[in-house]
């Protein structure tokens, strides 16, 4: 399970893009990794964007525990978290527009279950076409209550 962290993701993704049975609109990425609790490397994210701008779909970047991070004696050399929004997407050959990323309240503020949530995107997008950096929240419709 550990080569998902690593470029051996790759290849993967194209075969999975190319035996799909249904149109794939997008890549959802959780980076830092849940379960594995680990970054992927820069290298790596930036395949991962460079396989959605190939195959002209939204790559989406779940950085729901970017500030999460803690230290393990068993992993000498963790690999750092980098943002998807952090990286030169021009110099990659990448169209913003496409690569989003999302952050919640629910880990960092112990807040499971109120489901608000930061998106990010930037580029134009259709909503905006003027900004470049748009921020949106949504609150979802199920909840879970108690007496
Ligand atoms: C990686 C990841 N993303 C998103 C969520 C959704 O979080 P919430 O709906 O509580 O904001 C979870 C919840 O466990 C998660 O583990």
């Amino acid at each position: 399970m550990d080569s998902i962290l690593t470029e051996a993701l790759l290849p993967g993704l194209e075969l999975a893009f190319a035996n799909a049975s249904c149109p794939i609109k997008g890549l959802l990425f959780t980076n830092p990794n849940n379960p594995l609790g680990q970054c992927y490397p820069t290298s790596v994210l930036e395949g991962c964007i460079q396989f959605c701008q190939r195959h002209k779909i939204h790559f989406v970047s779940d950085e729901i525990y970017a500030t999460t991070s803690y230290k393990c004696p068993d992993l000498q050399n963790p690999t750092p978290f980098v943002s998807a929004l952090s990286l030169n997407l021009a110099a990659l050959g990448c169209d913003p527009s496409r690569v989003h990323a999302f952050w919640s309240t629910s880990k960092d503020f112990g807040q499971s279950g109120v489901r608000m949530v930061g998106t990010l995107t930037i580029g134009s997008c259709p909503t905006s076409p003027t900004q470049e950096i748009t921020l949106d929240r949504a609150v979802p419709l199920h909840r879970q209550t108690k007496n």
